[in-house]
């Protein structure tokens, strides 16, 4: 997958690129580019932003300069899957997270202050994804929780079958995934459920399973 981030701070994840399971995919499955709009902005001094008609406070990302950053990087090509990160777009959930994952190539545009020109989001995107209903200050956080997500999902991303037993997954009817105990056995009177420990894995299997329902439904 080639996913491109468009950003005024490229250097915020820089981190995520050292770390698992971002690191173990990159430059293989992954093919992360990182570009800044200030790079391609046809305004002087690097502005990307401006004030919004009609007033208020704050600064609006321009619908001119998007546009540029996007052309220096497709050209005409208009196939690109374009996603603005906004609190005003559709949920992020596991299932948006798995359909994400099976695109080729993904771009996702991130803001600061007031946010998109509106136009960004009609005419240069195909799609809008919210992280929660809570605003952060800027979309590099929300990019870096949905570059993370999609990562997990590619081959090699994580060992093996740690990825298919997940809280939503298929395996778990969807729900929320079975609770986890390691050593001791005993702490403080806080004993490990006997199951667990009988060495029946088909016993271990469905009281995960049992377990899983049953958080799912609360
Ligand atoms: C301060 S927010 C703008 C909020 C906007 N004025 C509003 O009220 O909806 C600045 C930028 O952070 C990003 N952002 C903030 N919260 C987000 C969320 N919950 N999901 C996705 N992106 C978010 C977006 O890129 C947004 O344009």
């Amino acid at each position: 997958m080639r996913l491109d981030v468009f950003t005024q701070v490229p250097h915020a994840f820089a981190w995520m690129t050292e770390q698992r399971p971002l690191a173990a995919v990159l430059g293989t499955e992954l093919d992360l580019r990182l570009f800044n709009y200030r790079d391609t902005t046809p305004l002087r001094a690097g502005q990307v932003d401006d004030e919004p008609y009609g007033g208020g406070a704050g600064m609006v990302l321009r619908v001119d300069v998007v546009a540029a950053a996007l052309d220096a990087v497709y050209g005409e090509s208009s196939d690109q899957r374009v996603i603005a990160l906004t609190p005003q777009g559709r949920p992020l959930t596991q299932a948006v997270v798995e359909d994400l994952a099976a695109a080729p190539a993904l771009t996702l545009l991130s803001s600061r202050f007031e946010g998109f020109d509106e136009r960004i989001v009609t005419h240069l995107c195909s799609d809008a994804i919210s992280i929660g209903p809570y605003v952060l200050s800027g979309g590099e956080l929300p990019a870096m929780v949905l570059l993370d997500a999609i990562v997990r999902r590619l081959p090699g991303a994580l060992s093996d079958g740690s990825g298919e037993n997940e809280s939503f997954s298929d395996a778990l009817e969807g729900g929320f995934e079975y609770p986890h105990y390691t050593r001791p056995a005993e702490f403080r009177g806080w004993t490990v459920p006997d199951v667990l420990l009988s060495g029946d894995h088909g016993k271990v299997d469905a009281w995960r399973l049992l377990r899983s329902r049953e958080r799912s439904a609360t």
